[in-house]
């Protein structure tokens, strides 16, 4: 289990890094801290590198990828890297004709809306994602003690990509289909539980420390439909993962009422947006998991004396939790100064310093 010394093994210097001692909820050093989304269009050495290559390209090119996942971890001091990718990545690999379009987010040319759409998605064998074992195969070397983090889209989340066509604010097609068409919902969504665990074992058997499904848009169902619509297909994929002993880390955007469920679905740390405190989040999630949250991510546009303050806020609020990770509620903003990250990861490390 994941809060196991590998069985006959030493510990390591990342087994023994502060993120993976708060997602076993073992005393730490200090709270460590990464971002969601820090690598990427917060950095103007990302802009430099990508000029020209599009961002579903950028993702098989492994020498690439691994510079844009260490350029944070250079810039910041972060505790932890996350591999540079995109949710779409294994069901592009898989044959799905779908890009990313800039200023709007995954498109897909035939969306997914009847049974026989189903056949778009087939089983995804490692092969078909060669450049990432090739990626972080680099990256392991690279980051020495730092671990890196790994993940995937969960299946309600890529589902929502692929039946509405695009990005959504209401997921109308999806919804429709979940409501309407229970059995086609669940065929769809275990196909994508056994994409999704096979593109996580890859990234684990080539040197993921923890991995995090993304279920970013989850927020949108009420708790009755989650637990029957949802949590099964994500339960089946923290299953396929859980004989690895790495973390694996469950986050979602507007989730409060969800959070005992997605902590249910299998996780060992529960990811917080900034609606809920985290004091109160713990309540919610109940005993024996790790909490990992939760800035607000737009605090950072406000000036350094609020973001020390709005900090502070947190970390007073995970005072009494037994293993936290400090992060934002959701992704950086792209147009974030990166300078403010840095401070900020600063400013956790010295106040948490044990
Ligand atoms: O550092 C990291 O966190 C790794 C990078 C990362 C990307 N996508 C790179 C990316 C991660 C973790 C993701 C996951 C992802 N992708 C999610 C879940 C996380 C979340 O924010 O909730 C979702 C919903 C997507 C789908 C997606 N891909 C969107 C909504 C967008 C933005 C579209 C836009 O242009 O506004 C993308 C594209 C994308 N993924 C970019 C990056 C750096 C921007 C494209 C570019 O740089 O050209």
């Amino acid at each position: 289990s994941a809060n196991e010394t590998p069985a006959g093994q030493p510990p390591t210097a990342t087994y023994d890094s502060a993120f993976l001692k708060a997602c076993r909820r073992e005393p730490v050093p200090h709270t460590p801290v990464w971002f969601m989304r820090q690598a990427g269009r917060s950095l103007p050495e990302y802009h430099k590198v990508r000029e020209g290559i599009a961002m579903l390209d950028s993702c098989t090119r492994p020498e690439l990828v691994a510079e844009i996942t260490l350029q944070p971890v250079r810039r910041h001091d972060v505790d932890a890297a996350i591999y540079f990718s995109d949710i779409v990545v294994p069901l592009k690999a898989i044959g799905v004709d779908l890009d990313i379009k800039p200023g709007v987010g995954p498109v897909v040319a035939q969306p997914i809306r009847t049974r026989a759409d189903l056949a778009q998605l087939r089983a995804l064998e490692p092969e078909d994602v060669s450049y990432v074992t090739e990626a972080i195969g680099l990256l392991t070397r690279e980051l020495g003690p730092t671990p890196l983090i790994g993940f995937a889209g969960a299946p309600f989340t890529l589902a929502s990509y692929l039946v509405e066509g695009g990005p959504s604010r209401t997921y109308e097609n999806a919804k429709a289909m979940m409501y309407g068409d229970p059995e086609l919902w669940a065929d769809l969504l275990d196909r994508l539980a056994d994409i999704t665990a096979a593109f996580l074992k890859v990234q684990i058997e080539a040197g993921a420390s923890a991995v995090q499904l993304f279920d970013s848009w989850a927020g949108a169902l009420a708790p009755l439909d989650y637990r029957r619509s949802v949590l099964p297909a994500s339960a089946k994929v923290f299953d396929a993962v859980a004989g690895y002993g790495v973390p694996r880390i469950h986050f979602g955007v507007g989730t409060g009422e969800l959070l005992g469920l997605m902590g249910e679905a299998g996780a060992d740390v529960v990811g917080v947006d900034w609606r809920v405190p985290l004091d109160e989040a713990v309540r919610r999630v109940g005993p024996g998991k790790a909490l990992q949250g939760n800035l607000d991510p737009t605090v950072l546009f406000a000036g350094p004396r609020v973001v020390e303050t709005k900090a502070r806020e947190v970390l007073d609020s995970a005072a009494g939790l037994e293993g936290h990770v400090f992060n934002l509620g959701h992704g950086v903003m792209p147009s974030t100064d990166p300078d403010s990250l840095t401070r900020l990861v600063e400013y956790v490390h010295t106040q948490t310093a044990r």
